[in-house]
């Protein structure tokens, strides 16, 4: 399976580099293509972690990414699937023979979303198909790991685990509630990237030294 993130941030973030490379871990790095990146980016724009795990990256906007990578498939018309948490429907299993391509938005979560995904909708016209993973918003990494087992683990979207808006405890006095939906492992704890736990600590340490 195929999955494209139209990279829709400013640069790479501490945060945007760990869903990266959590989700080349999960897809594996020849199933993964970060497109749009902005016109002009070198290697040397792109975090160190992420080239040496193998991403494949373009400037290209997705509707070319085959000019940049020519052995994939060309993008066809309704063979394209957004994820998009405005989809009327939700994703189902059988959409794994429905769809060439998942297509996700490269965007910080936000609270109350902003639905920049639909920004997608206006680039593209006539190529995609939206489908939703629920009503909650999910991180990038969880709405992907959220598709594979949907279009490559056959499960139901309705028997996958998830948790909401899990609160993280670093301290009696410390903790911190993310506004996402996460998929949780076998230990029914929510699964994040490596390298998340300690990002949201010291960003939530910084966000305190800024109230004293
Ligand atoms: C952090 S979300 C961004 C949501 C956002 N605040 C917006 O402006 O649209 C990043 C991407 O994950 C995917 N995503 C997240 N939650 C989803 C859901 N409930 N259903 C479908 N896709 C979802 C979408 O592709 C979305 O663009």
């Amino acid at each position: 399976m195929k999955y494209i993130i139209e990279h829709m941030e400013q640069g790479f973030s501490e945060w945007v580099a760990l869903e990266y490379a959590q989700i080349i871990r999960d897809v594996g790095a020849s199933n993964l293509i970060l497109s749009s990146l902005p016109e002009g980016t070198e290697e040397s724009d792109i975090p160190e972690a992420l080239v040496r795990m193998g991403l494949q990256w373009t400037t290209k906007p997705l509707v070319d990414i085959h000019e940049a990578f020519p052995d994939l498939p060309k993008l066809r018309e309704k063979r394209v699937c957004l994820l998009d948490p405005r989809g009327k429907e939700d994703l189902k299993p059988q959409d794994a023979y429905e769809y060439d391509y998942f297509v996700f938005g490269g965007i910080l979560g936000d609270h109350p979303p902003r639905d920049r995904t639909n920004e997608l909708y206006r680039a593209y016209p006539d190529l995609l198909v939206g489908k939703r993973l629920g009503a909650k918003q999910m991180t990038t990494d969880t709405a992907i790991r959220t598709t594979q087992l949907i279009v490559e683990r056959q499960l139901e979207f309705e028997n996958i685990k998830f948790i909401d808006y899990p609160e993280f405890r670093f301290s009696k006095s410390e903790a911190t509630e993310m506004p996402f939906r996460y998929v949780l492992d076998d230990q029914n704890r929510p699964i994040l990237p490596d390298g998340m736990l300690d990002l949201i600590k010291k960003d939530s340490e910084q966000s305190l030294d800024g109230l004293l």
